[in-house]
């Protein structure tokens, strides 16, 4: 396969219109479209070709409620790292689309997998989550492709998701994303939008 500029742009126009998205309308992900989305997972490198990451689709109104009561208690404890201006700010912040995202999934990582056989990863065990967070990113930008838009949920009870979700108490929480069509499509994160945090340009550094 040998791709052109074609694609290179393309794919820049993916990157570019690329969002985290906290506002979903509730049209269902038609079946074509999750079959993409699960290719994408299939086909994400991994550590030792380890394929670590372990991928649970919560569907159930009792197993949402668990993972929302889950964000607001998290959300309320972070909210107390700030004062005054910020704490109002944060507030105005819609921080997951939990109540309205057709598909969520929650990302967790098998940090003994068989599969690889501990190729690579014996100096940096963490490359197993890595490996878990690279599979996320290939399923976002196939997503973005099928105009379909993805929310990351950091803001839980880490060590309270394997039993939320009743999976095995081994594996490590890594992600939980909301998945669904976007209400909006911008060029630039809400975060920024929203006067949270601008975009700042990286800063590549030579030795
Ligand atoms: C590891 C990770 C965790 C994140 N957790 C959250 C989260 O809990 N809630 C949220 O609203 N956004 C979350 N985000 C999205 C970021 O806020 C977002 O990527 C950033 O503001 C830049 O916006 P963009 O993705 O639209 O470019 C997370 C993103 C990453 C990569």
């Amino acid at each position: 396969m040998k791709f052109t500029s074609h694609e290179t742009d393309t794919l820049l126009d993916i990157l570019t219109w690329r969002r985290d998205v906290r506002h979903f309308r509730n049209t269902p992900i038609p079946d074509e479209a999750r079959q993409l989305l699960h290719q994408a997972i299939e086909l994400s490198p991994s550590v030792g070709n380890s394929r670590p990451w372990r991928i649970i689709e919560v569907e159930s109104p009792e197993a949402r409620a668990r993972v929302i009561a889950s964000h607001e208690k998290a959300n309320a404890d972070a909210v107390t790292d700030y004062c005054d201006e910020e704490k109002r700010k944060y507030f105005e912040l819609k921080l997951a689309g939990l109540r309205e995202a057709p598909l969520q999934i929650a990302f967790f990582t098998d940090n003994n997998p068989a599969a690889g056989r501990g190729l690579g990863r014996q100096t940096m065990q963490e490359t197993l989550v890595f490996s878990t967070v690279t599979a996320i990113h290939q399923l976002w930008l196939m997503a973005r492709t099928l105009n379909i838009g993805v929310g990351w949920v950091s803001i839980l009870e880490p060590e309270k998701m394997n039993a939320t979700l009743n999976v095995d108490p081994d594996w490590q929480f890594t992600a939980y994303l909301c998945i669904g069509y976007p209400q909006q499509q911008d060029e630039l994160p809400e975060l920024h939008r929203k006067g949270w945090q601008e975009n700042e340009k990286t800063s590549w550094v030579s030795r």
